[in-house]
């Protein structure tokens, strides 16, 4: 499986996702190419925010080496899988990818956790450290809903 992770800066959200997901696809033993990216070029190049950095630590999981890009449409046709964080996201990614657009790929990343819902991962940007302790649980709840889905897909391979 190749999955990207996609928020507005890839700053906050989608760097936690990519690192949580990433975290879990090595403990269960699947080679993934897990991404992430944003659909804003504010912070291209820049390592994740310090207190994504911060609580993703306090986790054990790995984030500083991390470094933000922006989507471009060729994503679509690379990953198998791409994981915006809310509906602003969703149609960035859609206007961004033109006619390599593929509605099959894309979906709100807790769509996997409540489905049809269209959920959104609250952006973190202005919160205090606790909004971010939020984000990383709701990120790691619905990061093991994917490994479930899919390892199955893998395994069946
Ligand atoms: P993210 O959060 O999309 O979760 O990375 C944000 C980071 C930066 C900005 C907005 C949201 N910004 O406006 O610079």
């Amino acid at each position: 499986m190749k999955i990207l992770m996609v928020c507005l800066g890839n700053i906050c959200r989608s760097p936690l996702a990519e690192g949580i997901l990433r975290n879990k696809a090595k403990k269960a033993g699947l080679h993934w190419t897990i991404d992430s990216a944003g659909t804003g070029n504010y912070h291209i190049g820049e390592a994740p925010h310090r207190l994504s950095q911060k609580v993703s630590k306090l986790n054990g999981v790995d984030i500083s080496f991390q470094q933000a890009r922006q989507f471009h449409k060729n994503d679509m046709k690379h990953f198998d899988k791409i994981y915006v964080m809310d509906s602003d996201n969703y149609e960035e990614v859609k206007t961004i990818s033109q006619d390599q657009w593929n509605q099959d790929k894309v979906d709100l990343l807790l769509n996997e956790l409540h489905p049809f819902e269209n959920r959104e991962v609250p952006d973190p940007w202005y919160g205090t450290e606790e909004a971010y302790h939020r984000v990383y649980k709701l990120l790691d709840l619905a990061c093991t809903a994917v490994i479930k889905k899919y390892e199955v897909v893998e395994i069946k391979k």
